[in-house]
């Protein structure tokens, strides 16, 4: 069953071939250049992207395809998967657009996919070998844990989720990104924070606050660490300007990413970095740790951007041996970020179960939640 799959939910033109659970060509085209000097997602210029290499990567995606060395098309494949959402609205809309034209065209089944279904699938993922060979063994707990979405899942069976707990504003790696942005670095900054926190071996040196950590439920607030994070620095570079009698704040760039070379500043960045990541983290792994007491699951799936952090990694697999449970990453780095292969593998399970789009209708949902 091979299934052509496309995500343009954020800033990645994604396309992939896959079959079953095997990934037989995966292309994407990233945006993040594109977005830098916004420090964000910049919507028109985005859709603007998407639709300027939206043909270009679903081209290459069977230009690279080859199966037993026949060249395939468009109309060789089984059906067309695509993300309805969570997502920039228009930039779903690009993506959408093309799957159904292509679909049409080809008279292919349509099939659409909650983007973050894919991040789950992520983990079960396999190279066009077939590797790895895991099984699955439900029901699991889901993490994700995105620029876009913090979210614990309970994954009970193929296509089948009720979400336990989410993020009531900030995502975990939107956290990460604001702070790296505080400190002076560019978008997106999850992965310079790990570095510089690696650099001070993970160690917690201010104590910010971990929030929501008392409430006996599964939700997640992220952005009044980030206001008492803002808050932090800002004291301190007050008190630093005045003691220098020199304004270190003529930017809340270069107030502290500028004075990198003096040695003192630059060992703050690192410790900085280093504990709002572990606020973050430990704020994370309490709610994992509080969501297997509460279902008794230890067998835990883990999907999103934010899970290419080694340190992440490593804390989870920490807490899971307390229960004698088993975790689950994405076994390929490029399955962390947004990717169209999990898309495809995530449809693969909803084609099984006949679930379909009718006659072509499919409306991009920006909010779309899992269920
Ligand atoms: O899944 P993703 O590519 O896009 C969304 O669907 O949101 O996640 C992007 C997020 C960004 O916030 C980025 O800073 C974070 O993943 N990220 C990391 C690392 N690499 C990317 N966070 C922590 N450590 C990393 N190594
Ligand atoms: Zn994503």
């Amino acid at each position: 069953m091979l299934i052509l799959a496309i995500d343009t939910s954020a800033d990645e033109t994604a396309a992939a071939v896959t079959s079953e659970r095997k990934v037989l060509s995966n292309v994407r085209y990233s945006q993040i250049l594109l977005h830098k000097k916004w420090g964000g997602i910049y919507p028109s210029v985005a859709k603007r992207a998407h639709e300027e290499r939206i043909d270009w990567v679903v081209d290459e995606t069977f230009k690279k395809l080859k199966v037993k060395s026949e060249k395939l098309k468009v109309e060789d494949v089984d059906y067309i998967a695509v993300t309805q959402g969570p997502g920039l609205a228009v930039a779903l809309e690009v993506g959408i657009k093309k799957a159904v034209e292509l679909a049409k065209k080809y008279k292919k089944k349509l099939i659409s996919v909650n983007h973050l279904e894919g991040h789950i699938y992520s983990c079960f993922v396999q190279n066009s070998n077939g590797n790895p060979k895991r099984d699955f063994r439900f029901p699991y707990l889901a993490l994700i844990v995105s620029g876009g979405h913090t979210e614990i899942v309970l994954f009970k069976d193929q296509v089948d989720y009720k979400v336990l707990g989410e993020t009531r504003d900030d995502a975990a790696g939107e956290a990460l990104d604001k702070a790296a942005r505080m400190l002076g670095f560019g978008y997106p900054g999850g992965s310079v924070i790990e570095r510089l926190a690696s650099e001070v071996d993970n160690k917690d040196f201010f104590n910010f606050p971990r929030p929501m950590i008392k409430s006996n439920n599964l939700d997640f607030s992220f952005s009044g660490l980030k206001t008492s994070f803002y808050y932090f620095l800002h004291s301190r570079v007050i008190a630093r300007s005045k003691a220098t009698k020199q304004s270190h704040l003529r930017s809340p760039r270069p107030a502290f990413g500028g004075t990198r070379d003096d040695n003192n500043i630059a060992l703050d960045i690192r410790q900085l970095a280093s504990s709002f990541q572990e606020a973050v983290f430990e704020t994370l792994l309490i709610k994992t740790d509080l969501a297997i007491k509460q279902t008794t699951i230890n067998r835990i799936v883990v999907g999103g951007g934010v899970i290419a952090n080694l340190y992440l990694r490593k804390l989870l697999r920490i807490l899971v041996k307390k229960y004698r449970g088993e975790v689950l990453f994405p076994p390929f780095k490029y399955l962390t970020g947004d990717n169209a292969a999990m898309i495809g593998v995530a449809a693969n399970y909803k084609a099984k179960k006949r679930l379909f789009v009718k006659d072509f209708k499919l409306e991009r949902i920006p909010r779309l939640r899992l269920s």
